[in-house]
């Protein structure tokens, strides 16, 4: 099992360091293999560009080779690694007969939307892992497996999102949209029912999206335009943990007075944004970022509410208040006893 999930994970990271060290070596490696296993057994069902390991029968390793073309995969093959290829497009039919696909990698290639078929995805009802990062796509391709439960499709240039674009990925768990062009997006992530981790970073969105699932726990906005957070934004969505707001337009005016005061939230990172002053959290939160706000007031009742209770205290471990226009001196005495678990206060 464990040399199973290491191909699978070779198939992936290798283009990372690959160029530098492993990537002839694993070739070669591959190819003494396949010498040693006898050219007839291995070579009947792989096309000659890519490499199927005997160890591991599914798999199918045609990464980093130039290709402009996906080559034809055999219909047993269930992980099939192209990426850091020169594939512009994908015409309707090149993956009807691997029904088993499982992953598909494509990452750092050409892709662009107009020449992906409509239907090039839609039979692979077993489909689990889609990687279109790096690419130069601008919409998200049409008629994608219900099956998936990972979508990457960051770093692309994707402006449009159709509004049924996710319509009944009931597994979707992760999706990654992050480095593109999106400015409104409308409520297209209804009724994904499982989805746990949104990541928008680095688009053009002015608002926090409509219509999140129900189950977000992590929620990535960092460097967007937004301006606000809609009062109630927690109580409509009680499971999100981690909210990454770094690097917006945010100001006071934007935050409802006890918006992030209700909640599991564990982590919310607000820095590089416009805060005059700390917004009030909950005393479940354990890391707080604030730097490089404007922010000139120590305000120990944001952390702590007003009460001084004593078997109450703040669970903050992490708080960052540098590159602001406060000072350690601005730190009251007494807050040693309600932010007691802060290792960090950075000012
Ligand atoms: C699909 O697979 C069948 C047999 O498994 C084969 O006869 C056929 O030629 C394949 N089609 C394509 C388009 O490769
Ligand atoms: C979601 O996963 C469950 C359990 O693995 C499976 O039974 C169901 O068919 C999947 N749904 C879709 C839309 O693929
Ligand atoms: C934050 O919420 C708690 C629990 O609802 C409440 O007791 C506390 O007063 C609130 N803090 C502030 C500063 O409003
Ligand atoms: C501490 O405060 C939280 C909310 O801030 C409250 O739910 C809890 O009951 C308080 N615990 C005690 C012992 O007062």
């Amino acid at each position: 099992m464990r040399t199973v999930v290491l191909l699978l994970i070779m198939g992936i990271v290798d283009l990372s360091f690959g160029q530098r060290y492993s990537q002839l070596q694993w070739l070669s490696h591959l190819r003494g293999r396949r010498w040693h296993a006898g050219w007839q057994a291995e070579d009947v069902d792989c096309p000659l560009e890519c490499d199927c390991p005997s160890t591991y029968p599914t798999a199918m390793y045609c990464h980093s080779r130039n290709l402009q073309h996906v080559p034809y995969v055999p219909s047993h093959i269930k992980y099939v690694y192209l990426q850091g290829n020169q594939i512009t497009g994908i015409q309707d039919g090149v993956f009807d007969n691997a029904t088993s696909l499982v992953w598909v990698v494509l990452f750092h290639n050409q892709l662009s939307s107009n020449k992906i078929g409509k239907n090039v995805f839609s039979k692979l009802k077993n489909l689990d892992r889609l990687f279109l990062d790096q690419n130069e796509l601008t919409r998200v391709p049409p008629n994608l497996p219900k099956s998936i439960t990972e979508l990457r499709l960051g770093h692309n240039k994707i402006s449009k999102v159709p509004s049924n674009s996710f319509e009944g990925m009931a597994n979707l768990t992760s999706l990654k949209l992050q480095a593109n062009d999106l400015e409104d997006i409308g409520g297209v992530f209804k009724g994904l029912k499982s989805l746990t981790l949104l990541d928008m970073r680095k688009n053009k969105l002015r608002k926090i999206p409509d219509n999140l699932p129900e189950r977000l726990q992590q929620l990535y906005l960092e460097f967007n335009n937004i301006e606000s957070v809609p009062a109630g934004f927690l109580t409509m969505y009680p499971k999100l943990k981690f909210i990454r707001l770094a690097h917006n337009k945010l100001t006071d005016k934007g935050l409802p007075s006890n918006v992030f005061n209700i909640s599991m939230l564990v982590e919310l990172d607000l820095s590089f944004n416009k805060l005059e002053k700390i917004p009030i959290v909950s005393r479940n939160l354990e890391n707080l970022y604030l730097q490089a706000n404007k922010i000139k007031e120590f305000s120990l009742s944001s952390f702590c509410g007003h009460k001084r209770d004593m078997t109450n205290f703040s669970q903050l471990r992490m708080l960052r208040l540098d590159a602001n226009e406060i000072s350690a001196k601005d730190i009251p005495a007494e807050a040693a006893y309600c932010l007691r678990r802060a290792a960090f206060i950075d000012v």
